[in-house]
């Protein structure tokens, strides 16, 4: 495990900490889920209690390199602001020096907040297959030390999170620990029996995740939207025998209740379960069955719960059930590909 922002001396000292604000926003830009923003706080509490100069870093969506007055961090700030019940500071800029001049000046206890990482391509462009050096020295002009709190980003080799810590002496946040212990739980001799349930878009990622985690699960149950994947595509899985797949009309806009049945029947029998995307069109109340169902039996199940995932989160912290699991991970991508023993290039650095 790599070292935490606990095993360093962080008085006085500019602390860049790269977090994962990347929050969905609605048509006129609002957040429309601060869930990523509030499992920063720990981490920046401690380093306001610590008397550090705080400056944090963020992507927020995908702009490829170009100012998008949408995805500015601005709503970002006014949040933590909110949540800290401090001023922050916010930047026009994540390098150069202008930004430089105010990372040297800031005093102790205060917080700077960059702007998008991504209005800036080398943010995510790699140079002859490696992150991009330039880029990730100018961010690292900015700290005296580099921490990750972003997990949900561990899975980019992205000059942020694995670039800058080649430059300056490192270690991980608060949530960064928290989610790999949780995540941990899963992977490292989980309780038996151990059920995965996959649901959600990005249907081909999934399909490779269902079949790394059936090596060690017992049983992963699949959205009808997956299913429909992989018939569709003929994949084939190391343990079909594993899988199980709703019944009834497979692009239906929400799972049936035989299919609601079969799968709370498997997730009561669950000491591990681990959720990552909701089942149906959840988004639409009368489409919201299955998804809630699947939720109510893993809260009812007793069993140690990790749930992850954009669309997942949203869901339960509409429902108030977000507390109801042993760990909501921040991560959607990142905790299926750490799940799967995928290459984390946000950890790797750390180590
Ligand atoms: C996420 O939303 O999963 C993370 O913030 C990573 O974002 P990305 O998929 O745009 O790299």
């Amino acid at each position: 495990m790599f070292k935490t922002i606990k095993n360093f001396d962080l008085i006085d000292k500019r602390v860049l900490v790269r977090c994962d604000f990347n929050v969905p926003l609605d048509e006129s830009g609002e957040i429309t889920d601060d869930f990523r923003i509030k499992q920063t706080i720990p981490t920046i509490q401690y380093l306001i209690d610590q008397n550090s100069k705080i400056i944090l870093m963020s992507h927020l969506g995908e702009p490829n390199g170009v100012v998008s007055l949408n995805l500015k961090l601005d709503k970002v700030a006014e949040k933590l602001a909110e949540y800290l019940g401090v001023a922050i500071g916010k930047e026009d800029d994540c390098v150069g020096v202008e930004v430089e001049g105010q990372s040297t000046s800031l005093k102790s206890g205060k917080i700077l907040l960059l702007e998008n990482l991504r209005f800036h391509k080398e943010e995510t462009e790699l140079v002859d297959g490696g992150v991009n050096l330039d880029f990730s020295k100018k961010l690292s002009y900015l700290g005296d030390i580099y921490v990750n709190d972003a997990f949900g980003v561990c899975h980019r080799d992205n000059a942020s999170v694995s670039g800058v810590p080649k430059f300056l002496p490192h270690c991980g946040g608060l949530l960064l620990e928290k989610e790999v212990t949780s995540l941990d739980k899963i992977i490292k001799n989980p309780e038996k029996p151990l059920i995965a349930i996959v649901g959600g878009k990005k249907v081909e990622t999934k399909t490779k995740f269902i079949n790394n985690i059936s090596k060690f699960a017992d049983y992963v149950l699949v959205s009808g939207l997956i299913a429909k994947e992989i018939i569709d595509k003929n994949i084939k899985f190391d343990f079909p025998e594993k899988i199980i797949v709703p019944v009834g009309k497979l692009d239906g806009p929400d799972i049936d209740d035989e299919s609601i049945r079969i799968f709370e029947d498997k997730i009561s029998q669950a000491a591990t379960i681990v959720w990552n995307g909701p089942f149906g069109k959840f988004e639409d109340n009368q489409y919201a069955k299955g998804t809630l169902a699947i939720a109510n039996a893993i809260i009812n199940s007793k069993a140690f719960s990790v749930v992850g995932g954009g669309e997942t989160v949203e869901f339960l912290n509409k429902q108030g059930m977000i507390d109801k699991f042993s760990h909501v991970s921040t991560g959607g991508g990142a905790m299926l590909s750490y799940l799967a023993g995928d290459p984390m290039p946000g950890l790797e650095a750390l180590e």
